[in-house]
């Protein structure tokens, strides 16, 4: 038995929620108001049988004990484990050789990290050459208690100095190097920071993995961040987390600014739930941090013309600072399938033209206050400024509207909204709903056209190009888990695509395994799920089936379809004389299911008929020869 497994076998998971969430039995299952979003109905569903949990609600969650610790306590997967183990009282197995290794990479990397911050933090506070930057620092309005819960640092202007300090203490340069806090020259390492003011930025548990350093000079760039390491990666950290997590669950709002001038101030001014994207726009990885804190996020950008007009300036800040990182960077409509994929609520809050946070809440903290009370969500924030922007008594203009906000709307997963979404539309471009939608369609296929190399990828991929069979029986089964089972084995002959296989094969596995790579897709499943129809026990089973038949039906039809062409093709050419050799290699073309030779045997007797009847058809009457064929598939859907 694998330690996951012998754990399960040792904790009942209705003992294990029942610690922290008031169980109410109800018929084979228990159930809650979930302890995740806030409700006024139970939407919360233990299942002793299947040792499982789940929020039917807003969260649209739910998993074994494991998931249940992780999402509870926040902390991953690797944690969970042993938090488990030891409450079941099983003797974890050691990690393998590499894990350690990796794990032990990571620890010196972050201790050095950790030492270089002490280090410049007391640069900054003893050095006499450091008198720039504590002018600075003063001058800016960074008052002591901040510069000491942000251990604020400064790198003086010699080559080596933290080098030499870490290399006495026993670090050698080349780890150094790989930590990035020094750079290989021709002549031997030497520090990476040079007069810089440094803000050590640290991991969601406040570990040290890496720095910004601004200049105090003009220098460019005007922050010089810590490369990209093992432990140090911008788009998966958010500066100022560690220490504004518990303000973030509290307020139950993340408050997301560009950068650490601004999470610095909100910190000063006593918003605590304030964090930096560090210029980049959100990427799904820092979405994912947040997710466990609160799903109400506001992002706070500055109001210079672009932040208004098409794009978020956040995009093009990423883009222009991290240059070489590419990062995934969503478009307008990947952030609205973001928040659909995340059940998140993301407001603007746009600022006046010219002030960032930072000049904004030391200015005048309450217009600040208020910007972030009234932040319209994301949608019509975009309106407004589409609309703003344009005459819309000039039909040009509404065309250039439609143009621009219908890949927003089109991006809605929920139809509900989308609709509401379209109606607006709709009256503002002065076109009917059908007109619109009409328009809608035609854009669709252009863009597929022209789709090759206009966007980087979008963070989070609408329902992909899968059919739709397949994409709504995904969508069944990660809401009906319980259909799995059954529906799985025959599922996956049929199911289109390698993707839709895996995701397949992760729901039929029982135990929560955080590492898939297809987390994020199950997510977005999940989300996109939300907008299926209330079905009945009964109703989902039968759907669950009919679609799998209804995937076998189209599959056996397609890998027909070489031996239908070819018939067609002969018709065509009255090649009567080619049919019956035809027939023989159309038996022998090895079609590698015993459905489809079937199938294909059905419709070479429809053709040896036909061709009695219909020797010399015509193009037209082809499809009344292919009917007796169909009909025979047809049983099958
Ligand atoms: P800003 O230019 O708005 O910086 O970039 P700031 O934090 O407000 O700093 P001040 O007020 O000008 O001193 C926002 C964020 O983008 C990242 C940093 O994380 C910065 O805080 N950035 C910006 C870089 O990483 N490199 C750059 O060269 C510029
Ligand atoms: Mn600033």
């Amino acid at each position: 038995m694998s330690q996951v497994d012998e754990i399960k076998a040792r904790v009942d998971i209705v003992d294990l929620i029942g610690e922290s969430v008031a169980l109410r039995k109800r018929g084979r299952t228990f159930t809650a108001l979930c302890p995740f979003h806030t409700e006024r109905t139970p939407s919360f569903v233990v299942d002793p049988q299947r040792q499982s949990w789940r929020c039917f609600g807003a969260c649209a969650e739910g998993g074994d004990v494991f998931s249940w610790v992780m999402r509870q306590q926040q902390i991953d997967f690797r944690e969970a484990l042993r938090v488990l183990a030891e409450r079941a009282g099983v003797a974890l197995e050691a990690p393998t050789r590499a894990q350690s290794e990796r794990e032990e990479r990571r620890r010196r990397l972050n201790s050095l990290n950790d030492a270089a911050a002490i280090f410049y933090q007391r640069r900054l506070a003893e050095s006499p050459d450091a008198a720039v930057a504590r002018n600075y620092v003063d001058e800016r309005g960074i008052d002591e208690e901040i510069q000491q819960a942000f251990s604020l640092g400064y790198a003086g202007d010699e080559p080596d100095a933290l080098l030499t300090y870490l290399t006495a203490r026993g670090h050698p340069p080349d780890e150094l190097v790989a930590a990035g806090l020094a750079v290989e020259t021709e002549h031997g390492a030497i520090d990476r920071f040079h007069s810089r003011l440094l803000f050590p930025i640290r991991d969601a548990r406040g570990r040290a993995v890496g720095f910004g350093g601004r200049t105090l000079s003009n220098d460019n760039p005007k922050y010089l961040n810590t490369p990209q390491t093992e432990i140090f990666d911008k788009s998966r950290l958010l500066y100022g987390l560690d220490r504004a997590r518990n303000a973030i669950r509290e307020k139950d709002r993340i408050v997301i600014v560009e950068g650490y001038m601004d999470v610095i101030a909100a910190h000063q001014h006593g918003q605590l739930n304030a964090v930096a994207s560090m210029g980049t726009s959100l990427t799904e990885a820092q979405v994912r941090l947040i997710k466990p804190l609160t799903r109400n996020v506001v992002l706070a950008l500055d109001a210079d013309a672009a932040g208004a007009a098409a794009t978020l300036r956040g995009i093009e800040v990423g883009r222009e600072v991290m240059g070489h990182e590419s990062l995934p960077v969503p478009d307008p409509s990947g952030l609205v399938r973001l928040q659909d994929t995340l059940a998140a609520d993301i407001r603007i809050a746009a600022l006046p033209e010219g002030r960032d946070p930072d000049a904004l809440i030391r200015v005048d903290p309450d217009l600040w206050t208020d910007i972030l009370e009234k932040a319209p969500t994301f949608l019509d924030y975009r309106f407004t400024a589409a609309v703003g922007a344009r005459d819309l008594e000039n039909a040009r203009a509404r065309a250039a509207l439609v143009e621009e906000l219908a890949p927003l709307v089109t991006a809605i997963a929920e139809p509900v909204v989308r609709d509401e979404y379209l109606q607006r539309l709709a009256r503002l471009a002065r076109l009917e709903m059908n007109a619109l939608r009409q328009r809608l369609r035609q854009r669709r296929t252009s863009a597929a056209r022209n789709a090759t190399d206009v966007h980087p990828p979008a963070a989070a991929e609408p329902a992909p190009s899968r059919d739709r069979q397949t994409e709504f029986l995904l969508q069944l089964l990660v809401v009906r888990p319980e259909l799995v089972p059954d529906v799985a084995p025959e599922a996956r002959r049929w199911i289109g695509g390698g993707l839709a296989q895996e995701l397949l094969d992760t729901l039929a596995r029982p135990e929560a395994d955080p590492s898939t790579p297809l987390q994020d897709e199950l997510a977005a499943l999940r989300a996109r799920a939300r907008a299926l129809p209330p079905f009945s026990d009964e109703e989902a089973e039968q759907a669950a089936h009919q679609t799998v038949q209804r995937l076998r039906a189209r599959r056996l039809r397609e890998q027909m379809r070489p031996q239908t062409e070819a018939i067609a093709s002969h018709e065509r050419t009255h090649a009567a004389a080619d049919l019956a050799e035809l027939a023989a290699r159309g038996t022998t073309a090895s079609p590698s299911d015993p459905d489809v030779a079937a199938a294909v045997q059905a419709v070479l007797e429809n053709m040896e008929t036909g061709r009695e009847l219909h020797l010399g058809a015509t193009h037209k009457n082809h499809a009344e020869l292919q009917k007796p064929a169909r009909a025979n598939l047809k049983e099958t859907e």
